[in-house]
């Protein structure tokens, strides 16, 4: 059964986070993120859950995370930027409803990614280790029912054309 969530996936930095808050309110919907699930469940920061557990731990959690959104209809639901790169993830959330990508330019996303938060899957990494991670997840990416391109434009802007897509795919009325 498909439900209708929307869930937001893609690159760190792309801003599921903002653009899911914005879109939530405006579709007067909950919205929910699933680092923060993973965060509440283990009461500790992602950071913390990467050090003292590594990242096998960490992506362990989000597959658990996965099934918990089963229960989950009509709302908005912004992914950490690597859970739908596992086998199989893809298909999960796009029973769950409309897989919305948001994408841009790699530069634009790793410049925000640095600027807010702490982020494990940048540290040490260069630039180049950083445009492979990229490249391998885009083949998870690309299977999301819409796909956005975020370069050069706002929140505001990419929320508005995440609703003129999902009303263009008929999936919800807004
Ligand atoms: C990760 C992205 C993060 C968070 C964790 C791992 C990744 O979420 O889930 O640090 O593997 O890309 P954001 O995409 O919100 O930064």
């Amino acid at each position: 059964m498909r439900r209708d969530n929307v869930i937001l996936v893609g690159f760190m930095g792309a801003g599921k986070s903002v653009c899911g808050r914005l879109l939530a309110r405006r579709l007067g919907r909950c919205f929910v993120e699933t680092d923060d699930i993973i965060v509440a469940s283990e009461g500790r920061s992602i950071p913390e859950i990467f050090r003292e557990a590594g990242e096998a731990r960490f992506r362990q959690l989000e597959g658990d995370v996965v099934e918990a959104l089963k229960l989950k209809s009509g709302e908005v639901i912004a992914t950490g930027g690597g859970m739908p790169c596992r086998d199989g993830r893809m298909e999960l959330l796009r029973e769950l409803g409309t897989v919305v990508w948001l994408d841009g330019d790699l530069g634009e996303l790793y410049a925000r990614a640095s600027r807010v938060g702490h982020r494990p899957m940048l540290e040490g990494r260069s630039m180049a280790e950083i445009e492979e991670l990229y490249r391998s997840r885009q083949l998870s990416y690309r299977r999301a029912h819409i796909t956005i391109d975020t370069t050069g434009i706002g929140a505001d802007q990419v929320v508005a054309r995440i609703l003129s897509a999902l009303r263009e795919a008929h999936d919800i009325r807004a």
